[in-house]
């Protein structure tokens, strides 16, 4: 653990880091591409796309033209955080999946600055990178504010964060949607488990719409979302000494109609043979065959509803743009005290 104080001229701002991942991360990617490997659809769980370079990528997905979720999503939320933050004069603003830090800032901008020290922004990412890139910089933004950073897989360390104050939990950018059904419900309820009275979940959810629009948004002219993708095997070269050559896949995203959902594929171009040499294991693919490496669900009212009422949450507040292809959903803990 780590704790950074800076002082700015305006006060004092803390800054303190927790390293959940260091000790486990080894142990995760080795059983996840395991079993995802050896699986009659081979997959890889797409968490590890994020290491430094996948999460600069991602950062320059988010401002593709096609790419509408980042920006829908943004002019959602400086619309909606007036009323958002109106609720929530001081406490912990907790961001799952936080990554870069656009988003958080349209809340703490309406922020009056002589009220940013009651805020204490927890954010909560597996890329230890991106987290403190991210932290540096609102510390110079936002001088007063209390920041812990953690670093950490929030679908197995969700007890590390600390409790006691009034929290408001973010999760952003759809991320939801990486999950498929069962694993989306039991994350929902372990937030709900989190939650205490008064607390609040804001969940960010990219909506069902025509499948030109879906796939285009994945499928980038200029090819970013492609070396994004490729790129998650770059990180299994390195973490588990595996000799991927990427010019032997493409990238494929297609709409799946039925499951209502983009899949994103690696699909070999040749016959491929990989070592990784770390796990003894010896990976063959046919020309054709693919790879799965991440699903995104798209949502509508009705699922969002009744995956809240699943999970113990009870939806307060619904924002969404005027063409509704993005929505920020509010929640609360429906059975309290039951
Ligand atoms: C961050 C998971 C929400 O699914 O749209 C973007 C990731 N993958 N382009 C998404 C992603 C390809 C993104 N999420």
């Amino acid at each position: 653990m780590c704790v950074v104080q800076v002082r700015n001229k305006k006060g004092v701002s803390i800054m303190e880091t927790i390293n959940y991942v260091n000790t486990t991360y080894h142990d995760d990617i080795k059983e996840d591409v395991l079993s995802g490997l050896t699986a009659s659809q081979k997959f890889i769980p797409s968490k590890y796309f994020y290491d430094a370079r996948g999460s600069v990528l991602f950062e320059k997905i988010c401002c593709l033209p096609e790419y509408y979720p980042t920006r829908t999503e943004l002019s959602i939320l400086r619309d909606a955080a007036p009323s958002i933050m109106h609720y929530f004069p001081d406490g912990d603003i907790v961001e799952l999946g936080a990554g870069a830090n656009w988003k958080i800032r349209t809340l703490l901008d309406i922020v009056p600055k002589n009220k940013l020290s009651n805020i204490r922004y927890i954010p909560v990412d597996v890329s230890e990178a991106a987290l403190e890139a991210s932290t540096e910089e609102l510390l110079r933004i936002y001088p007063g504010l209390n920041m812990l950073g953690i670093v950490a897989d929030f679908t197995r360390h969700m007890e590390m964060i600390p409790c006691g104050r009034e929290k408001l939990f973010v999760f952003f950018g759809s991320t939801l949607g990486n999950f498929n059904e069962d694993a989306g419900d039991l994350f929902l309820k372990s937030v709900a488990g989190s939650l205490g009275e008064g607390d609040r979940f804001l969940l960010g959810i990219d909506m069902l719409k025509p499948r030109d629009i879906l796939e285009r948004a994945y499928n980038d002219s200029s090819g970013i979302t492609a070396e994004f993708n490729k790129n998650i095997l770059n990180v299994l070269n390195r973490a588990l000494e595996a000799d991927f050559d990427l010019d032997h896949f493409d990238h494929r995203a297609v709409f799946n109609m039925e499951k209502e959902r983009m899949e994103m594929y690696l699909q070999a171009n040749v016959d491929v043979v990989a070592e990784i040499s770390s796990l003894g294991l010896t990976v063959k693919l046919e020309e054709g065959e693919s790879i799965l490496t991440e699903v995104c669900r798209k949502f509508t009212k009705g699922s969002v509803d009744r995956m809240a009422f699943n999970a113990g949450l009870n939806v307060t507040k619904w924002f969404s743009d005027p063409k509704g292809w993005f929505s920020l959903v509010e929640m609360e803990r429906w059975n309290e005290g039951g």
